[in-house]
């Protein structure tokens, strides 16, 4: 689908992603691209990251891929540091790493537990954390006055409750508490935004493969009138309205791009 915003909405920026090689993170990859923006993405395989970086580079879009595991401070300090070394600023981090997979809590065990949340919460604060000095107004390469922006990718899991979703559901409602912590003293301290995104279901993404098996789609509908799957498109075109100056006042706030779904509830 076409974009509605004009092509140069992040000129001159520049974006690290974490997991912003496949799924949902590379379309915020892609479309952030095609508006202008430069892109780093970081990810734990190789090929992955390669594919990737030769997909964005044949649309034109200045793109490198460096290998990464964002549970790793070091890593994190790494991936910063080459990212800044390649294109001498940087504007927006994407959190967009993610561990997943159903699980009940009886067969759970707390390594795996741990395991999600190293991934999806402490990875996003150790991302945002090796961020912050290039992040936040006034650094190098930036202009004095204009902080940059932070998007964590959550999920609307938790807040209901969500079967065989434990440690996704605690990870992201600290994602999403992380978000609004973060809004606060970085927005006044440095000018730095910090917002989230929520999506709903996503056609053909891992995590919607792996919570909506096909046989479950037409039942679902029965019991959740709002139903419906969303696209890559749709989370990609919210990260830009937040990302560009039209969501310039939008401070502490998880997005939630889902059709309405979270809502949903039988007719009776
Ligand atoms: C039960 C599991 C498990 C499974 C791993 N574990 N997979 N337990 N069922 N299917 C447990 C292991 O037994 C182990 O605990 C612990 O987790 C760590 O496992 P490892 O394989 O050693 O860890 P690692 O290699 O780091 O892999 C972790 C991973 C990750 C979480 C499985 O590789 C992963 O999820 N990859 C897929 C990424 C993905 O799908 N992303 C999309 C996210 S979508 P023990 O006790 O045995 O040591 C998303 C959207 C949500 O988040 C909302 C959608 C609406």
């Amino acid at each position: 689908m076409e974009s509605p915003f004009k092509v140069d909405v992040l000129k001159g920026k520049v974006a690290l992603l974490t997991g912003g090689g496949s799924g949902i993170g590379f379309e915020i990859s892609t479309q952030f691209g095609k508006h202008g923006a430069a892109v780093a993405i970081m990810g734990r395989r190789r090929q992955v990251l390669d594919d990737a970086v030769a997909a964005l580079r044949s649309q034109g879009i200045q793109a490198i891929g460096i290998e990464g595991d964002v549970r790793k401070q070091e890593d994190a300090v790494r991936v910063v540091e080459a990212t800044i070394k390649h294109f001498g600023r940087l504007d927006i981090l994407v959190n967009g790493a993610a561990g997943n997979f159903l699980a009940s809590p009886e067969d759970l065990s707390p390594n795996g537990f741990r395991t999600v949340l190293e991934i999806d919460t402490v990875g996003t604060y150790i991302m945002c954390h090796a961020t912050l000095k290039y992040l936040k107004k006034g650094a190098p390469g930036k202009e004095p006055t204009v902080g940059g922006l932070i998007l964590n990718i959550s999920a609307t899991l938790h807040y209901t409750a969500f079967w065989y979703q434990i440690h996704v559901s605690a990870a992201k409602a600290a994602v999403d508490s992380i978000t609004r912590s973060l809004a606060l003293e970085w927005g006044t301290d440095y000018d730095l935004r910090v917002n989230g995104i929520a999506p709903g279901p996503i056609e053909g993404t891992p995590g919607t493969r792996k919570l909506v098996p096909e046989e479950m789609k037409s039942k679902n509908q029965e019991f959740m009138p709002l139903y419906k799957l969303g696209e890559r498109w749709d989370i990609a075109m919210a990260a830009l309205y937040l990302a560009s100056d039209a969501g310039k006042y939008v401070n502490g706030t998880t997005l939630v791009v889902d059709g309405g779904l979270w809502l949903s509830r039988p007719r009776y």
